[in-house]
């Protein structure tokens, strides 16, 4: 129940996606928060406003000149009475209104009236995404601190391949937590103890990007919500954190400076000009292998219909080559362990083999849901032994894992 107490101000507009609100709206019902729901007048061709009510139990706002509405509620109160702002599904149309600052219906005009952050789920065509006016609104809105979750890549409603697809609500409630997460605890931080005050905490999350061809690549499951969890728990102990994230559809962590970067060898790089740091935790999926040489142009297929046969060397290891003895290794050294079998003695091996000083090991087993999924159930390994924590949402792990690290530097 990490949003008991707070309220959304949910915009939906008009995409096919836009069914999809009305699962994200019985996810932050079900974990207590409050959920003021806007619809435009495209999304009312997807969702009938009584499928809001229904499921956020409050009534549905559509209409700008309503002087019903104006009575009950005003536009102004209704765009600043809720911690924060969500746009979902966020149409092409919407997004270009926002960046444009047009206020000519209900949800352009409380987006341009609001003081409270937003956080916008784009969902639209493939091409429409990838269209130089989409992608120029989004680099405006951007830069306005506009939160952005997804969207993600995948077949498509209109029979297309591509980036485009809404963002799971899963992973949208997950970047609601975590915006409002900081919003809360940074009025919580204030009477919180800053336990990590002055030290610098190194964060790795996300998969790696392996390249093939110019457009093709060898990719893992991870959604980065484990990883980006972490470093918003440190951040909220007041760490100053550096997140180096592979490509992840999730909002970044407010208050922690992210790096963004593709392959192993961009995040090893990364790593290490981020150095040094007193705690450095990997928890980034990273690609044990790369193709050897990537293609540079794209590959095409051939009259004989053979496959071509993909050669594969060993990625750097990251976790190895930051945990080796030295003046630059930082201070306390946390490792992640993804296993399917064996879990504890494989998990305990890799902590020693790389020179880490704890191993946080989960079982990825497809039956488990973890690799993707919101939930997780680690062990904790240490030179000391090895704890089992019940299985908690990633949130809670993470934050248990900021309090443990607080501890050993107390
Ligand atoms: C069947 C259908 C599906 C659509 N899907 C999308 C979509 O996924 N994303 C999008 O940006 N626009 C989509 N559109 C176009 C928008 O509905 C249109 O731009 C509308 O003006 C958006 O209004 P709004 O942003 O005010 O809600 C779709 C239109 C139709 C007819």
């Amino acid at each position: 129940m990490a949003l008991m107490g707070k309220r959304i101000l949910l915009i939906v507009s008009g995409g096919i996606a836009a069914f999809k609100a009305l699962e994200l709206v019985r996810l932050l019902r079900k974990d207590g928060c409050a959920v003021s729901c806007v619809l435009t007048a495209g999304g009312a061709h997807f969702v009938t406003p009584l499928s809001l009510q229904a499921l956020s139990e409050e009534r549905v706002y559509t209409d700008l000149f309503s002087l019903t509405d104006e009575s009950e509620m005003g536009h102004i109160q209704l765009s600043r009475s809720a911690d924060l702002v969500v746009v979902a599904p966020a149409s092409a149309d919407l997004l270009a209104k926002m960046a444009a600052g047009i206020a000519d219906d209900l949800a352009s005009t409380l987006l341009l009236a609001t003081d409270k952050p937003v956080l916008a789920a784009p969902a639209m065509n493939v091409r429409m995404w990838l269209h130089a006016a989409t992608q120029a609104n989004m680099a405006t809105l951007a830069a306005r601190g506009v939160h952005v979750v997804g969207p993600d890549e995948g077949a498509m409603a209109c029979n297309e391949y591509g980036p485009g697809r809404l963002a799971e609500p899963p992973a949208i409630l997950d970047a609601i937590k975590s915006l409002i997460g900081t919003a809360s605890s940074a009025s919580a931080s204030a009477s919180a103890p800053q336990l990590l005050a002055g030290r610098h905490a190194l964060v790795t999350s996300g998969p790696t990007h392996e390249p093939i061809d110019p457009v093709r690549y060898i990719a893992n499951r991870s959604s980065g919500r484990q990883g980006h969890a972490i470093a918003g728990a440190l951040a909220a102990l007041g760490a100053r954190v550096t997140l180096v994230s592979g490509p992840v559809s999730i909002a970044d962590p407010p208050g922690v400076s992210v790096r963004p970067v593709e392959t192993a060898a961009d995040m090893l790089s990364a790593c290490e000009a981020a150095l040094p740091a007193d705690i450095a935790v990997f928890a980034a999926a990273v690609a044990d292998w790369r193709v050897a040489k990537p293609a540079a142009l794209k590959m095409k297929k051939t009259a004989t219909g053979k496959p071509p046969a993909l050669s594969l060397t060993e990625n750097p290891d990251i976790l190895a080559s930051i945990a080796a003895a030295g003046p630059r290794r930082p201070k306390l050294v946390v490792g992640f362990a993804a296993e399917t079998h064996e879990l504890a003695a494989h998990a305990e091996e890799k902590r020693r083999r790389k020179n880490a000083d704890w191993i946080v090991a989960n079982d990825v087993s497809p039956a488990t849901g973890i690799m993707g999924g919101a939930d997780n159930e680690v062990h904790l390994i240490t030179a000391d032994g090895i704890e089992h924590w019940p299985r908690l949402s990633k949130q809670e792990v993470a934050a248990r894992l900021a309090q443990r690290i607080a501890a050993a530097f107390a």
